[in-house]
């Protein structure tokens, strides 16, 4: 599939979201014993198209796999890498999104898509008492640095991108609301 308007029409509201972006923004907040830690940090996110998937002979699924590498600017060193999927079902109009992180923990959000005047904004979420929608997390992380929620806004405007992701922790006996956030620009359309 090379045609755009063709991809288009195949990934719906999951099109805007495809290409290499790097953005040099960002802002973390992350938890530390006493307080908490500010990281400015640059990254790259490439967004590729998989196809479609049909489960159980009824669901189709498109999809789009991800690749989220960040950096800390003060040193330049990798301290975050995310991978998983955008996934859209034209039925339901339903928009879920996964991720997995060198922590042992994995979510699995859902939520919709809405364009509007050529901008799309994406927004999911996942609670870690949804059966569905949850948080799988090792042992260790459950019993000391457990993943409560997640929530993700993303915006696409043309090719700028900004999200925001805030992930609900319990850490070090308090809540800690751990977020992340970013504006990129689309740097290629490669592998389309
Ligand atoms: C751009 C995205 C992200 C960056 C840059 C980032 C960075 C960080 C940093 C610097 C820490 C503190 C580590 C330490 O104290 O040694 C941390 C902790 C943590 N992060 Fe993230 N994070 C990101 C996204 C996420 C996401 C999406 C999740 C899960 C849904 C997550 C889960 C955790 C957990 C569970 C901890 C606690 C571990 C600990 O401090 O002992 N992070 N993160």
């Amino acid at each position: 599939m090379s045609d755009s308007a063709q991809m288009k029409d195949f990934f719906g509201p999951l099109f805007p979201l495809i290409g290499k972006w790097e953005g040099d923004k960002g802002m973390d907040v992350s938890p530390e014993k006493d307080g908490e830690e500010m990281s400015p940090y640059f990254e790259t996110i490439t967004i590729e198209p998989v196809g479609d998937a049909t489960n159980a002979a009824e669901q189709t699924l498109v999809v789009l796999s991800y690749k989220q590498i960040v950096s800390r600017k003060a040193d330049g060193q990798v301290f975050h890498h995310q991978t998983g999927y955008w996934y859209f079902e034209k039925k339901t109009g339903e928009v879920l999104y996964s991720l997995t992180i060198p922590r042992a923990v994995s979510v699995l959000a859902k939520g919709s898509a809405k364009e509007s005047g050529g901008k799309t904004e994406y927004e999911v979420r996942a609670v870690a008492s949804d059966k569905n929608y949850g948080i799988i997390e090792s042992s260790f992380m459950g019993a000391k640095a457990s993943t409560k929620g997640f929530t993700m806004r993303v915006t696409v405007d043309g090719d700028k991108m900004q999200y925001k992701m805030n992930t609900a922790l319990r850490i070090y006996d308090r809540d800690f609301d751990h977020s992340d956030e970013n504006s990129l620009n689309r740097k290629d359309l490669a592998h389309i």
